[in-house]
C-alpha cells in the first residue's frame, strides 16, 4: 500500500529532528523517519553522522554496533564506516586490497542543532528555521526527552496551530479560564521562517502554571504567536505582562504515516534560577493532553481543502494544510 508520508519524494529535501543531542554521545542510535531506518552516531571530534542502518555486507543493523577511532564497527564481521559513510576497513581482507567501492554507505544530511540531531534524507531544500533566542543570552535553552506518538505528524501540526482546543483538551492545564469564541485570525509571515498569527489569551494559571508564568495571579494575560515552517514545524511564542518570554518549537517528525517523533525545545527569559523540569511541568502536562486526544485517530489528517468542515478559527491550520499539500503534489 502506498504510504502518503514515506512514498512522497518530495517531503525528503527537508530537515527532520530524529533524536536529541545528548542522547547520542559514544553509542550508535537507531532511529526511523519517512519510513527509512537510519543509525545516527558521533565520532570522537563531536561530528554527528547519519546512515542507512544497514551494513553493505550482511544487512546487519549499524545501530547495534560500536564507534572505535572515530569509525561505526558493525556489529556482524567488524567493517568500519567513517563519518561521511566510506567503508574504510575490512578486517577479513588481506594488507593492501582495497575496500570494494560499493561497501561505501551514501550518508544523509546531518546537523547538530538546538540540542537535536537534525537528518534530511535527499537534497535540501530548505534550512533548519532560524531560532534567534538561541544565540541570545537572556535566554537559557531546555530540551525534552524524543517521545513517539502513536499519531500521524500532520495531525500533530493541525493541532499546534489551533488554539480552539484549549478550552477542551487543555482544561486541566491552562484552558480553563479561556474564552471559547477566536477573534478574528489575521495571517501572515511572523518573520523570514515562521508563517502564522498572533493573539491575545487570558489563561488558568493555577497550581503547576504559576512556575511557568512566574506570577500567581488565577488568570494571566499572554501575548502569543503560532506559526509553521513547511514541513511540519511549529513555534509557539508566549509573552507575559511581566516581559517573561516563553518560546516552544514544536517538533512532529514522520517515522511513517501514522506514528511520529515528538520532542519540544524551549527558550525562556527567565532569571534561570527555577530547575528546567519545573519550569516545563506545564508544558509537560499539555503536551500529554495534546498526546491524549490525537492518539485516538489512526489516519493521516485528509489534505483536500473538502472533506474536512473547519472554520474561521481554523483559518492557520487550513492554509498550513494548504501548503503542505502543495508541497506534496510539487
Ligand atoms: S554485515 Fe556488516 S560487516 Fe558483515
Ligand atoms: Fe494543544
Amino acid at each position: 500500500m502506498t504510504s502518503i508520508l514515506c512514498d512522497n519524494d518530495n517531503l525528503l529535501g527537508f530537515w527532520y529532528p530524529v533524536a536529541r543531542s545528548v542522547d547520542v554521545m559514544s553509542a550508535p542510535v537507531s532511529a526511523k523517519l519517512l519510513g527509512r531506518n537510519l543509525v545516527v552516531w558521533r565520532d570522537g571530534n563531536g561530528t554527528v553522522s547519519a546512515l542507512p542502518d544497514r551494513c553493505t555486507h550482511r544487512e546487519a543493523k549499524l545501530s547495534l554496533g560500536y564507534v572505535k577511532d572515530n569509525c561505526l564497527v558493525c556489529p556482524y564481521h567488524g567493517w568500519e564506516f567513517a563519518e561521511d559513510g566510506k567503508c574504510v576497513r575490512v578486517p577479513s581482507a588481506t594488507e593492501g586490497i582495497p575496500v570494494p567501492p560499493k561497501a561505501h554507505i551514501e550518508a544523509f544530511g546531518c546537523e547538530d542543532r538546538y540540542g537535536l540531531i537534525w537528518v534530511c534524507i535527499g537534497t535540501p531544500k530548505a534550512t533548519i528555521p532560524e531560532m534567534p533566542w538561541d544565540n541570545d543570552p537572556k535566554f537559557r535553552r531546555i530540551n525534552t526527552p524524543v517521545d513517539t506518538w502513536k499519531c500521524s505528524a500532520t495531525r500533530m501540526v493541525d493541532n499546534f496551530l489551533d488554539i480552539t482546543h484549549f478550552p477542551f483538551v487543555h482544561v486541566e492545564s491552562f484552558g480553563r479560564a479561556q474564552e471559547t469564541s477566536v477573534p478574528k485570525v489575521e495571517l501572515g509571515p511572523l518573520d523570514d521562517h515562521f508563517f502564522g498569527y498572533s493573539y491575545e489569551v487570558n489563561a488558568n494559571n493555577a497550581s503547576v502554571g504559576t512556575i511557568a508564568s512566574g506570577q500567581s495571579a488565577g488568570v494571566v494575560h499572554r501575548k502569543m504567536s503560532s506559526g509553521f515552517n513547511l514541513p511540519l514545524i511549529c513555534r509557539s511564542t508566549i509573552e507575559y505582562e511581566t516581559g517573561l518570554s516563553h518560546i516552544l518549537l514544536l517538533v512532529s517528525t514522520p517515522i511513517d504515516d501514522v506514528t511520529s517523533y515528538f520532542t519540544f525545545v524551549v527558550w525562556r527569559s527567565d532569571d534561570f534560577a527555577v530547575p528546567s523540569d519545573e519550569v516545563l511541568r506545564l508544558d509537560f502536562m499539555i503536551g500529554a493532553e495534546d498526546k491524549r486526544m490525537l492518539e485516538t485517530f489512526d489516519t493521516v489528517l485528509p489534505l483536500d481543502q473538502t472533506s474536512l468542515v473547519s472554520v474561521q478559527a481554523d483559518k492557520c491550520s487550513v492554509e498550513w494544510r494548504r501548503q503542505f499539500a502543495a508541497l506534496l503534489n510539487g
